[in-house]
């Protein structure tokens, strides 16, 4: 079922859990997205990053995913994530997407929050739902936070109220300590900074990118401190790869490709259904 992001969000604030919001680089990821969730019965945010239009093009993943979205047995919003000019957001918004991420951490705070306004007035009048993001993670993608102290990164709580209030977003992004791709090593987060910025902005469904790979206890607390998205793609992709590793020492002669499609899709599937559960408190 299509949907946007408005009433899953409310329902896990009231209820105090988060959805997950998975990547969708391939046939295989989307599907094993829609499968973890109809297996759990959580709703989700199926989502595209235009980082990975070197697997799967966006003109091809939108009208994918919102067919997977259409046929899902449960609550599926279909989001652009990482949306980093408005251009891509329009196109996105142009191709019946539900739900669009305006990307300005690149941006001053002025320029962010002017453009953000500005996507955020026309995907609501398309009925659909806004994330921006405020603060910024270092974007290395290789979990080595170089130079710098994931604290020179955090939302301020001021920025964090005055912006959602003069922008009107369904979600925010914050950077509270994590970092997108493989953590090399255990990340410095402070979930002080969710509580601050929670409280600030009148409890505005905050959302935790470079989401995988954190302990359990990591995602209930986290849960508990105000973040109701947790963007999820590095470890699931992970475990589709391990999925198919397996496959092959199992029967390393005779392979078809659609038995590793097979095989990564459901490795991807019980990775995703699994956090979902986490996040929904379940486990
Ligand atoms: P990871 O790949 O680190 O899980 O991050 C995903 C993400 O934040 C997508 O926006």
């Amino acid at each position: 079922m299509l949907v946007n992001m408005k009433e899953m969000l409310a329902d896990a604030a009231k209820n105090n859990y988060a959805v997950g919001g998975f990547n969708c680089s391939s046939l295989e990821s989307g599907m094993a997205a829609v499968r973890a969730s109809e297996e759990t019965g959580m709703p989700f945010v199926l989502q595209f990053a235009p980082v990975h239009e070197q697997y799967l093009a966006m003109s091809v993943a939108g009208p994918l995913m919102l067919q997977l979205a259409r046929a899902a047995k449960t609550p599926v919003a279909v989001h652009l994530d990482h949306g980093s000019s408005v251009e891509v957001c329009l196109r996105a918004l142009a191709m019946g997407f539900t739900s669009v991420m305006f990307d300005g951490s690149a941006l001053s705070y002025e320029d962010n929050k002017a453009a953000t306004a500005a996507v955020a007035k026309t995907a609501h009048a398309l009925g659909a739902t806004i994330e921006a993001e405020l603060g910024s993670m270092p974007h290395n993608y290789n979990g080595e936070l170089g130079n710098y102290a994931p604290e020179d990164f955090y939302t301020k709580p001021e920025d964090a109220a005055e912006f959602a209030g003069d922008t009107g977003v369904d979600a925010l992004a914050i950077s509270f300590g994590t970092v997108h791709g493989i953590y090399k090593t255990t990340p410095k987060l402070s979930f002080d900074v969710i509580k601050k910025v929670r409280a600030a902005t009148n409890g505005l469904p905050l959302v935790m990118h470079g989401g995988s790979g954190l302990t359990d206890a990591d995602y209930r607390e986290a849960v508990s401190c105000g973040i109701r998205k947790v963007n999820y793609y590095t470890y699931g992709a992970i475990a589709g790869g391990r999925g198919v590793y397996d496959l092959v020492k199992e029967k390393p002669e005779g392979l078809q490709f659609h038995d590793i499609a097979v095989r990564a899709t459901k490795a991807i599937a019980d990775d995703a259904a699994r956090v979902m559960r986490v996040l929904a408190g379940k486990i």
